[in-house]
């Protein structure tokens, strides 16, 4: 059962499908109590509640005991100590063990603060910037019914193409077509399966959105023909700030459409991306979505079918304000070259590092919305799914009856109806491995079910024992992407020394895509969880309240990956009779049967357990080069 409650003026922003009648504050849950204006409610909460949901954010699998921010945020640290990321999915889950379950989605575009226990541990208090909302509260008999519920009122999660479920290589820093051929050659060679490369921001013409480096990709239709031949997707990244440079078709074409976002006075807001000063596409104007979307012909035309767009927070780095404010700034410290006070040594540290998505910067544009002049910081958060939105729709018309691949870095719920997502710049830390185990199950009841992590880290340097385990958790995951970032060591298979432990991994993906996808595309169609939390998969066993590291997948397995360095196993809980195959590969694995209980069970560093439920088995197939 869904309730709706309307506070002040709220912003359509999509994510629900359904009309729902908007219901009476005397019928609001007396569990709740709001602040005078709205803006701000709390309920208490018990010892031993259970909060999921927020989607990608960080921390464990229960949010329970901390701080989050809904600020869609160009944010490469994933730390403890960070309240935001790229994604803002406000729907969360209290799930008390034997009792109360409730859901709850707090529909509104801009910062949106979830204390879930941490300024008082037995508080949650949610809070908005202004009380212009929606609320709904989703009841239902198991806390699987309400997250059901939830997903069928956002409407139906995108529908990837099989070939999405292929093993893709990435990184930032591949320069020329010899690069992407190197890839392609090398895994040939060694016998490994791949069905995707990925063509970072090095593929443009000085970083401008739809064009190619003709230098470095010369001849870039018979490129992509030969990889088509080697059934080779590429799939190049898209960024929607417009380089500012008269002459530069975009460009051009964005101004004289007037589809860029304006300052004050109404003229285009200038900021800095990758390509330089540039101009941020107005996505909430349909004449705008229509014409970006259409720009993706330069890519299908040429057979190109995947796409991944980045930085559509949109990411600041920044303005021609904040960098003039800011050089203004160290203009007056400049003879202050010794014995700064603390105070000034720490203006001079956070002049330079707060020019990035600027908090200013953000109140300094605007969108026209149904012909109305809307702050970008009001709908901040809509601004990747409105883009998306736009995008998505317009691949009909551009590539006709094809399966598109197509995710994102920013989102807010209602994006998972056009895209997946990947969950941005981790690092190579095996607590990222965790990272990710925790952000797979809350995504999904988001309706996010597309969605992967870079696998191997993206920042820093990884090892070849990281890579391998977390390409252990990738493995399971429909996006498997190894990614990562200039200047970083050399990440792909081929640069570490037991190829034949990577290649069992690989194989043993490819033997599972079948099965992946079906539970894959069951979850889209039956609005189910893909990656369940034990606690809501086994809700009369407290156990399993305690299980932030193993996953359910699909109905009839479980999984348990490795996230600590060195470890040559782990403890597992099993919830009911099951068998564990710890496998090095499709063709070569080990069986135990566990009964209930705790074990501990050996996982060397080139094997992966998967558990399946006593009387099902485990569906693989003989795995290919190429998932067609
Ligand atoms: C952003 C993306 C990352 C990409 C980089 C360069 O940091 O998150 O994936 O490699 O930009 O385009």
């Amino acid at each position: 059962m869904i309730k709706k409650f309307v506070f002040g003026n709220p912003i359509n922003t999509q994510a629900v499908v359904e009309d729902f009648e908007e219901l009476d504050y005397s019928k609001l849950p007396e569990i709740f109590s709001f602040s005078e204006d709205y803006s701000e409610f709390k309920m208490e909460l018990d010892p031993e509640d259970i909060i999921y949901g927020l989607g990608e954010s960080l921390h464990g699998m229960n949010k329970r005991g901390f701080i989050y921010v809904s600020n869609n945020t160009d944010q490469v640290h994933h730390d403890e100590n960070q309240y935001s990321l790229y994604g803002s999915h406000n729907f969360i889950l209290i799930d008390r063990f034997e009792g109360f379950k409730l859901g709850l989605f707090v529909d509104y575009p801009a910062k949106t603060k979830w204390d879930l226990g941490f300024t008082d541990k037995d508080i949650m208090s949610v809070s908005v910037e202004e009380p212009d909302y929606k609320l709904y509260i989703v009841e239902g008999e198991t806390a699987l019914d309400i997250i059901k519920e939830f997903r069928r009122i956002i409407g139906k999660s995108y529908k990837a193409p099989l070939w999405g479920f292929g093993y893709g290589q990435s990184r930032w820093g591949y320069k020329c077509t010899e690069d992407v051929r190197k890839i392609v050659r090398e895994h040939k060679r060694l016998n490994l399966p791949i069905d995707s490369v990925y063509m970072d921001i090095d593929y443009m013409q000085d970083y401008a959105v739809f064009t190619i480096n003709d230098e470095r990709y010369p001849e870039f239709a018979d490129f992509v023909k030969e990889m088509e031949e080697e059934k080779i997707h590429l799939v190049p990244a898209i960024d929607p700030a417009v380089k500012r440079l008269p002459g530069y078709y975009v460009y051009d074409e964005g101004v004289e459409g007037n589809y860029f976002c304006k300052d004050e006075s109404g003229n285009d807001f200038p900021v800095a991306v990758w390509p330089g000063l540039s101009h941020l596409p107005d996505f909430f104007k349909p004449e705008t979505k229509k014409w970006f979307g259409d720009k993706y012909r330069f890519f299908t035309d040429l057979g190109i079918d995947g796409f991944w767009n980045d930085m559509n927070e949109p990411a600041i780095f920044y303005s021609s304000n904040s960098i003039k404010k800011t050089a203004d700034y160290l203009a007056t410290m400049k003879d202050k070259t010794e014995n700064l006070t603390l105070g000034e040594l720490w203006d001079y540290l956070d002049a330079a590092s707060g020019l990035a998505n600027n908090e200013e910067d953000y109140k300094s544009f605007y969108h026209e919305i149904d012909g109305k002049k809307v702050r970008h910081d009001r709908v901040h958060n809509l601004y990747a799914l409105n883009m998306m939105q736009g995008v998505y729709e317009n691949f009909k018309e551009i590539a006709p009856g094809k399966e598109i691949l197509f995710f994102a870095r920013s989102s807010y719920i209602g994006s998972h109806r056009y895209g997946g997502i990947w969950t941005g710049d981790n690092s190579s830390y095996y607590s990222h491995i965790q990272l990710i185990l925790s952000q797979l199950p809350n995504l999904n009841m988001c309706g996010f079910l597309y969605v992967g992590a870079d696998t191997g880290g993206f920042a820093f340097n990884t090892s070849e024992p990281l890579l391998m385990r977390f390409m252990q958790i990738s493995l399971f995951t429909p996006l498997f992407r190894n990614h990562c970032a200039l200047g970083t060591r050399d990440q792909e298979i081929y640069q570490f020394k037991d190829i034949d432990s990577f290649r069992g991994m690989l194989n043993l993906r490819y033997a599972l895509i079948p099965e992946l996808y079906k539970i894959y595309t069951d979850s889209i169609e039956n609005n189910k969880m893909m990656f369940t939390p034990l606690a809501l998969a086994y809700p009369g066993d407290k156990k399993c309240r305690q299980v932030g590291d193993q996953l359910m997948l699909g109905d009839d397995y479980m999984i348990a990956p490795v996230t600590e360095a060195n470890a040559t196993g782990r403890y597992v809980y099993v919830p009911e009779n099951m068998k564990c195959y710890i496998m090095k590969s499709h063709d070569k694995y080990r069986t135990v049967d566990l009964p209930k209980g705790h074990h501990y069970i050996n996982i060397a560093i080139n094997e992966v357990a998967i558990f399946v439920k006593e009387g099902k088995v485990l569906n693989l197939c003989e795995p290919g080069l190429r998932t067609e």
